[in-house]
Order: structure tokens, then sequence, then C-alpha cells
């Protein structure tokens, strides 16, 4: 069984979309744990709840941020994961730590990337005037969400927007988006690797969109 891990500092609905894709069946994967570097996240909780292993350290405890990573990681390490999905993990993971995962690590971020990589991805599409945004998952490298774009969901901007009814909108399409890319990567349609991933064996040269079906398809 493909093994899923997921690190997680925030409430955890990408968590929770997930669990519940795994316990439909629609994910052919097994969650093999849940990894935060916020101990009270709501993540964290629902993993428990769940029956999953749970794995929290604070950074506060560690004098550098590569000595917080090594030991996440080597907490990771333990349950040999296929895959590791940053889930609204919220903290820079530093380079070697990427490095060591860096075929089989990808990330949620909240935004049509290349286009507004960190913080405040809403506020900064609203300012601009933007007419569409989204969510992408991409492979993680050492610069900021910056890694291979493997599929995007596009949702538009509506008139009276604000950063939080955006928010609602593009998160509500980032978990069918999620579970999407976990279906393909878990049946092997999808390949992750050092170079462009792969899709039903073409590299994927443009991110694949999400159909309102919730089903990957090649962009036009
Ligand atoms: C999502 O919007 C994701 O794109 C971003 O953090 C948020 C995670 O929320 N990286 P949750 O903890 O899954 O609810």
């Amino acid at each position: 069984m493909y093994r899923i891990a997921v690190l997680a500092s925030g409430r955890g609905s990408n968590l929770r979309a997930v669990l519940e894709a795994i316990q439909r069946g629609d994910i052919a994967a097994s969650l093999v744990g849940v990894f935060s570097d916020k101990p009270a996240c709501g993540a964290l909780a629902l993993a428990r709840e769940a029956g999953v292993r749970t794995v929290a350290l604070s950074p506060r405890n560690y004098p550098s941020r590569d000595a917080f990573d090594e030991s996440l990681f080597n907490e990771i390490a333990t349950v040999q994961p296929d895959l590791i999905v940053l889930a609204g993990y919220m903290r820079i993971i530093g380079e070697n730590s990427v490095r060591k995962f860096e075929d089989r690590m990808i990330n949620l971020h909240p935004s049509l990337l290349p286009a507004y990589p960190g913080l405040d991805t809403y506020a900064r599409a609203l300012a601009d005037g933007a007419g569409e945004h989204g969510s992408s998952v991409h492979r993680v490298i050492p610069a900021l969400d910056a890694g291979p774009v493997l599929a995007q969901v596009r949702v538009p901007v509506l008139p009276g927007d604000d950063a939080e009814s955006l928010a609602q909108r593009t998160q509500a399409r980032e978990h069918p988006l999620l579970v999407a890319c976990l279906q393909a990567l878990a049946s092997g349609r999808m390949r992750l690797g050092l170079g462009l991933p792969n899709y039903d064996a073409r590299p994927i040269m443009a991110p694949l969109q999400l159909t309102a079906r919730n089903e990957l398809e090649w962009a036009p």
C-alpha cells in the first residue's frame, strides 16, 4: 500500500479531505503519520481522532532551523513514506531536509503559481484586480513555492470579494484538487522524480487542470 505522511500546522481541512477520501476508498493509500511544528493545531487533533500516528515538535526547543528540521524529518523517515504532503505546513523547510526527500514531497499553495508565491495570496490577487485565482500542487524544492507544478484548480474572483470570501471559494476547490493528485500518485498514474513529474507517462509541461467533475485533465 502506498504510504502517505502529512505535515500540517493549521486547522487541517485538507487533512480531513484526505482522511475522508481514504476512508471512502477513493485514494488507495494509507496515512502513516501526521507531523507538525504546532503541538496544539487542529490537524493533529483530527489525526489522533482518526487513530493516525502523530508527532509534534516545537521549533523553540531547537537551536536552529536545521536542527529542528533534522529531528522532524528523522521522525518522518521512520514511517517510510512514499509521499510527504505539506498540507498547510506553514514553516520553511531548510535545504538539507528538502534535498533528502526532494523526489517525494509535494506542497499545496493557494495561488496559480508562479503567481503569488509566499503569504497573503488572496489579498495580493485582489489588490492587483486579478480576474481569477486558485490553488496549486507542486513538488517541493529548496526555493519557496517554486518546484514543478503538478496540477491547479482555478476559481473566479467575483465582484465584492474580500480576502476571506476568496479564500473560502479557493479552499473549497483545493480539497478535491489535493485528493485528485493523491489518487493519481497512489495509483501510479502520476509520478514524481527529480525532473519534471509525469502523468500517464507524459511529462507535465504545464500544470494539469482540475475539471468541475474533479478530474485532472491536460492544460489546453
Ligand atoms: C491552505 O489554504 C493551503 O493552500 C495553505 O494553507 C491552508 C491550509 O489549510 N498552504 P488547512 O490547515 O488544510 O485547513
